[in-house]
Parts: C-alpha cells; sequence; structure tokens
C-alpha cells in the first residue's frame, strides 16, 4: 500500500499535514507514505510543476493524496509552467476520468449552511465529473485578428468514448444509491452536450432501473439552491461539474469539507479536496482540513478497499462537526491543527 503525499502550495501542505496525521493514526500494517512535489513549490525547485521524479514516485503507488495547487506568484508564467498544469497533468497522464464529488449536510450544520436549514437538511448529491476531456484539454490559443482585436480561444469537444465511460460510471454510481441520475449539459446551445446528451441515453439502456433525467446546466445551478433534495446521483462534463461542485459546497456549509475522488480504469487513484491553495488564507493555520480528511477516507475505501477504516475517519469527522468543532470557514475559531486534533480525539 504505497501512497504518493502530494501536498503542493498555499494551504496544501497545511490540510495535507493533518489527513496524514490522521491516516498513521490508524497504524495500517503495510501502508508506506512518500512525498513528491507539485505545483509552484515543484517549479521553485525543479522549474517543472510537475516534475519528472513526481510522475515516476506515482506510478509505483497505489494512490495519491493530492493537497492543492496554485500560487499567484507564477499566474503570468506560461500556461504549460503553471502550477495548475500539475494536476491537469497528474489527471490526463494517469488517466483519472472520473471524479467522484460528494455532498452531504454533515449533522449539526444546518445553520452553516448558505441555504435555509430545512432545504439543505436534503442534500445527500454525488457529482461526478468527467475530468480528462471538454474544454480543458481542447486546442487553445490567443491569436489576432485581422483588424487588429486580440482574441482567446479555447475547444471545446468530447467523442463519445469519453462521455460513455464517464456515464456508465454515473449510472453504476446511481444503481449504488437512490438509482437517480442527472445528467447535466446544455445541449439547447452546444452541440458537445447534444452528443452527451444523446450517448448518455444510449448508455440508459443498459441500466433499466435508473431514473434518468436531463437538465441544463444554469437550471441545474438554480435547482441545486431551490431544492438541492432532489438530486441523488448528477453527471456531468469537466467544466459544468468544476462550477457545480463549488456552488454545491456552500449549499452544506463550506468549501472547506467536500473531498472527492479522481479514478481510473485502472487501479490508480488520486484523492483530494476540492477547494483550492487558498491564499488569502495560506500559512495562517486557519484552512480547514476536513475536505482532505474526507479525501484520505475515500482513498482507504476507493484506492484500497478499506471500507471499515474509511467508516471510521468518517465517523469521527461527523463526530466533530456533531460537537461543535469549527473553523473560521464555518463561523468558528478552530485552526488547522486543532480540527485535526479534534478528528484525532474522536477516531474510534
Ligand atoms: P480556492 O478554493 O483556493 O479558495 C476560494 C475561497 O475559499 C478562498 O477565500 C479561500 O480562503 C477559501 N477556502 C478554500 N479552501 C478552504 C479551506 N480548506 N478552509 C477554509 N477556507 C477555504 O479558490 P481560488 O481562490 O479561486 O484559487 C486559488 C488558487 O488555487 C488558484 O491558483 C487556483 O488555480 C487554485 N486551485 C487549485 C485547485 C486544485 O489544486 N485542485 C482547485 C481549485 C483552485
Ligand atoms: C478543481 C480545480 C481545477 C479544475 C483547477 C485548479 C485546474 O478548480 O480541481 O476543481 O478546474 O479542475
Ligand atoms: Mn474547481
Amino acid at each position: 500500500m504505497k501512497i504518493a503525499v502530494l501536498a503542493g502550495d498555499g494551504i496544501g501542505p497545511e490540510v495535507t499535514r493533518e489527513a496524514v496525521r490522521v491516516l498513521e493514526a490508524l497504524r495500517l500494517p503495510g501502508m508506506v507514505l512518500f512525498e513528491g512535489d507539485v505545483g509552484g513549490a515543484a517549479y521553485k525547485r525543479h522549474g517543472h510543476p510537475l516534475p519528472a521524479e513526481t510522475l515516476e514516485l506515482v506510478r509505483t503507488c497505489d494512490a495519491i493524496l493530492f493537497g492543492a495547487v496554485g500560487d499567484p506568484d507564477c499566474d503570468n508564467l506560461e500556461r504549460h509552467l503553471r502550477p495548475e498544469q500539475a494536476i491537469l497533468g497528474l489527471r490526463k497522464e494517469m488517466g483519472l476520468f472520473a471524479n467522484l464529488r460528494p455532498a452531504k449536510l454533515f449533522k449539526g450544520l444546518e445553520d452553516a449552511s448558505a441555504l435555509r436549514p430545512e432545504v439543505a437538511s436534503a442534500i445527500d448529491l454525488l457529482i461526478v465529473r468527467e475530468l480528462n476531456g471538454d474544454v480543458y484539454f481542447g486546442e487553445k490559443g490567443m491569436r489576432t485578428l485581422p483588424d487588429g482585436r486580440r482574441q482567446g480561444w479555447d475547444m471545446m469537444a468530447y467523442a463519445e468514448d469519453e462521455v460513455r465511460r464517464i456515464a456508465h460510471v454515473g449510472f453504476k454510481a446511481a444503481m449504488g444509491r437512490a438509482r437517480r441520475l442527472c445528467s447535466v449539459d446544455k445541449a439547447n446551445v452546444l452541440e458537445t452536450s447534444q452528443l452527451w446528451r444523446d450517448v448518455v441515453i444510449e448508455v440508459a439502456r443498459e441500466y433499466p432501473e435508473v431514473e434518468l433525467s436531463h437538465m441544463y446546466v444554469d437550471n441545474a445551478a438554480m435547482q441545486l439552491v431551490r431544492n438541492p433534495g432532489q438530486f441523488d446521483v448528477v453527471v456531468t462534463g469537466n467544466l459544468f461539474g468544476d462550477i457545480l461542485s463549488d456552488q454545491a459546497s456552500m449549499c452544506v456549509g463550506s468549501i472547506g469539507l467536500l473531498a472527492s475522488a479522481s479514478l481510473s480504469q485502472g487501479t490508480l487513484g488520486l484523492y483530494e479536496p476540492i477547494h483550492g491553495s487558498a491564499p488569502d488564507i495560506a500559512g495562517q493555520g486557519k484552512a480547514n482540513p476536513l475536505a482532505t480528511i474526507l479525501s484520505a477516507a475515500m482513498l482507504l475505501r476507493h484506492s484500497l478497499h478499506l471500507d471499515a477504516e474509511a467508516s471510521r475517519i468518517e465517523a469521527a469527522v461527523a463526530k466533530a462537526l456533531a460537537d461543535g468543532v469549527r473553523g473560521g470557514d464555518l463561523g468558528g475559531t478552530m485552526g488547522t491543527a486543532a480540527i485535526g486534533d479534534a478528528v484525532l480525539e474522536r477516531l474510534t
């Protein structure tokens, strides 16, 4: 059980440290952690956000625990050298195409949600976000038009096999839950989305027990705050999934709570909070580490098949929140390490 720990930039190392403490506290026989450089930190040390050494390390590992990348000092670098290329590169290079982002309201957080408590209480959804395609990975460029105006462009595209494999992930996830799948697209405007919708409908024939619905992304953004309890599994493309998952995080209280798993067709998985490096609070010990701790639980469940241990972590987090453990993001005063301590104390 080899785990690569890639802490990255900003609050990445701060939140990853707490998740590592929790993993180590479980004293799992045979679990070994290896640290690697990614992001702006890797650029400063090796001249590249995803150095060859790090790629070699992850190729020998069963799973990756990832913090966050992004550094304002690097925002003017050529795009291929920017910190964000580390996570995009890992997702693409390792074939991590299926991103699971669960959002559920924890007991005790009813008043922390940006929604009314009775609306928020019903939230128990899973966003299945495609991670290897869409406008993220199409050709892009900057050019000067004949009339002298500058133009930036990014190609949005999905091939049918890319849609098919993520649709299967969505349907399978729905089979293990409430058997409702909502596919979110913009088929009223985009050809990319029309193909998406057509392929999802084709795949649906293999899952007659799943109730499939389709929703345009603008309506989905609205429904997510109007009545989020209607959603079980949401399957969507890379860009829409990125945006909707940040929105879902505030519906359950904070972006500091949402964990994710990025899975491939092979055995490797990457686990990371959905948030970024939060430069505005980095280095201050203020970040909420719960999203990363919950990502470590997802790692145990999905990559190492240690369901009981994953549940131990999730139960400790739930207990901590029920007991009133709150960082600044949830209106409290506790710092990163104190929140980590609170989880460790409740690990049974
Ligand atoms: P962000 O998620 O880093 O921060 C958004 C806001 O949420 C900030 O106010 C921040 O303080 C707060 N926040 C985020 N995580 C928190 C936590 N754990 N506890 C408390 N508050 C938290 O998004 P951004 O500001 O748009 O981006 C900052 C940098 O992170 C950028 O360089 C961006 O590209 C990068 N980013 C990286 C990832 C990733 O590594 N997967 C994800 C998102 C953004
Ligand atoms: C995320 C982030 C990334 C994304 C960025 C940093 C490339 O926002 O993991 O949600 O857009 O996928
Ligand atoms: Mn994002």
